[in-house]
């Protein structure tokens, strides 16, 4: 039953893929890059990361999603099988179904965080309990061990995936295109609140030790030294990729619900800058300028450091806010209610594509199709908060919340640009067009991004130690070998960060390493079993007549 829906607006349609895009990442994770990455030195990588690799991603998903939405396909296996004549080409897709699905569980699990922060702000609770204390034991992490089943993050984990199945249920006018217009402009309203109350905090006021603007300077004035760096290239990279939700099969998936005829052009430059406005100006003037006033800029530079944005918002954030007497609740409740409606309105751009196959490829009515996302993303999820300790959060996180994203994107710019061609590929991202695309785009999104995107992977590989490239060349042609840094994608594979590398430990117990190398075997076999389906459905399909 494959399905007709259609977005209702024109501004419903960019608000929900605004609300896609804006999440999570554009308040915690931004930040965080900017401070740990030097402030404004990471700020030009990132902008011409936007326009070679973002902006022509964002044009080439769109452009797969109208396509395929043509032949009635509304996720990408079904999409990637329509743009060539090689039968594999949909086993490509299956990045699309994996990755929604698996980064759903643990980003979920985030938003339902906020949640019980929105919660537990409103009634004070962080005016009486140390936010840094409350943090570990909300999620269980505590004794030496492996393993947490902490009560509290067990009851809105389910609720939050319960609201995200309920409003995935109604369909894409009711459901998702109503929260991304409710969410979208509460979340810019409590955005500003804060950003305007911060940003008038002055050293004297209580508890100040330095004006908020110097936050602000840090990260916004560009220096140009981030340019030789590569490991700031592939942090701002990276954020590019997160923020955008590229690389994911989910804005294929919103645009597949486009009219063929419809302008995609404008349509997705709009909503990309609309991400950058509220990532760069509202997610950089709250949380870097309020931890900057009351615990000064070098304080945040080491706060952030290593950190992914979770410890600065979490755990400092509703404290500082307590030097703000009465607005101390109400605000710790709007921080939180803008990271949740962020957070929602990107799960449910998770969901979507997951319920598009099943109603697509099963004949699933969509209420059994949000049932069975919840239940599977509760299901692996719930591996998420059990291992917290062991790191199964931060597996999930990397493997498909950083580095399956980038292995999708070369995949499908190769396959757009090239199997695809780039002249039919150009004339579906111009068709109707309400922009005009700059001529140069044609030879950025044929050349320059693929090999941007093969750079960073590359890079991502084979990372040296301390991140010092020159000295990893030296020591390589000295013959000495390459010193991969255990962050590397092969240093993390050979646990080279664990010398006493073993699973179980002196005295029996399972060690960190047990849960990595255990969720990363569970991730493969999620993998796999994304591809049965896609070989299953495909199955069913060439025994029906058509
Ligand atoms: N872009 C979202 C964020 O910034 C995350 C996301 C990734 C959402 C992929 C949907 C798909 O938090």
């Amino acid at each position: 039953m494959s399905t007709r829906e259609r977005w209702g607006t024109r501004i419903g349609l960019v608000l929900a893929m605004a609300g896609n895009a804006v999440g999570l990442g554009n308040f915690l994770r931004f930040p965080a890059q900017v401070a740990q990455n030097g402030g404004g030195v990471f700020l030009v990588p990132y902008f011409i990361s936007f326009l070679l690799m973002g902006l022509p991603l964002l044009w080439v998903e769109w452009a797969i999603g109208r396509y395929g939405g043509q032949y009635g396909e509304h996720s990408t296996p079904g999409m990637f099988d329509h743009m060539g004549r090689y039968r594999w080409l949909k086993y490509v897709g299956v990045f699309g179904l994996f990755t929604n699905l698996t980064v759903a569980a643990y980003y979920c699990y985030l938003e339902s965080w906020t949640l019980a922060y929105v919660w537990h702000s409103a009634i004070g609770t962080f005016s009486r309990v140390d936010a840094a204390e409350f943090f570990p034991r909300y999620l269980g992490v505590g004794a030496d061990s492996v393993f947490a089943l902490p009560l509290q993050a067990l009851l809105f984990f389910p609720l939050t995936l319960a609201l995200n199945t309920f409003i995935l249920s109604r369909g894409l006018v009711r459901g998702i295109e109503l929260a991304a217009k409710i969410g979208l402009p509460l979340l810019v309203v409590f955005a500003v609140v804060l950003a305007v109350r911060g940003l008038s905090l002055q050293p004297g006021d209580p508890g100040v030790v330095e004006s908020p603007i110097a936050g602000l300077g840090f990260i916004w004035t560009p220096q140009l030294s981030g340019l030789l760096s590569p490991t700031t290239w592939m942090a701002a990279a990276g954020q590019i990729f997160f923020t955008l939700s590229v690389g994911m099969g989910s804005i294929h998936c919103y645009a597949s619900y486009v009219r063929a005829k419809q302008d995609i052009a404008l349509n997705a430059a709009a909503a990309g800058w609309m991400n950058e406005f509220v990532e760069v100006v509202l997610g950089g003037s709250i949380m870097i300028p309020i931890a900057t006033a009351y615990l000064g800029l070098v304080a945040v530079q080491t706060a952030t450091a290593g950190g992914s944005g979770f410890g600065l918002g979490f755990l400092t954030i509703p404290t500082l806010l307590n030097n703000w007497g009465w607005f101390a609740p109400l605000a710790g409740a709007m921080w939180f209610g803008l990271l949740f409606f962020a957070g929602i309105t990107s799960s449910l751009a998770m969901g979507q594509p997951i319920l598009a196959f099943l109603q697509d490829k099963f004949a699933m009515s969509r209420v059994r199709a949000a049932l069975a996302f919840g239940t599977v993303t509760f299901s692996l999820g719930f591996i998420c908060v059990w291992l917290y300790p062991g790191g199964a959060f931060d597996e999930f996180d990397f493997w498909s919340g950083t580095f399956s994203l980038v292995i999708f994107a070369l995949a499908e710019a190769i396959v757009f640009a090239w199997i695809f061609g780039i002249n039919r590929g150009w004339a579906e991202i111009t068709r109707g067009a309400d922009l005009v695309v700059p001529n140069v785009f044609r030879f950025i999104i044929k050349f320059v991004t693929p090999v941007f995107i093969l750079v960073v992977f590359v890079g991502a590989l084979i990372q040296p130690m301390g991140r010092a490239w020159g000295a990893a060349f030296r020591s390589l042609f000295a013959g000495e070998g390459w010193p991969f840094a255990p962050e590397s994608v092969l240093g993390r594979i050979l646990h080279l960060g664990d010398p006493t590398y073993a699973w179980f430990d002196a005295l029996g117990q399972p060690t960190v390493a047990l849960v990595q190398d255990g969720t990363r075997l569970l991730l493969l076999l999620v993998f796999l079993a994304c591809a049965a389906l896609v070989w299953m459905a495909w199955r069913r399909m060439e025994g029906e007549p058509s």
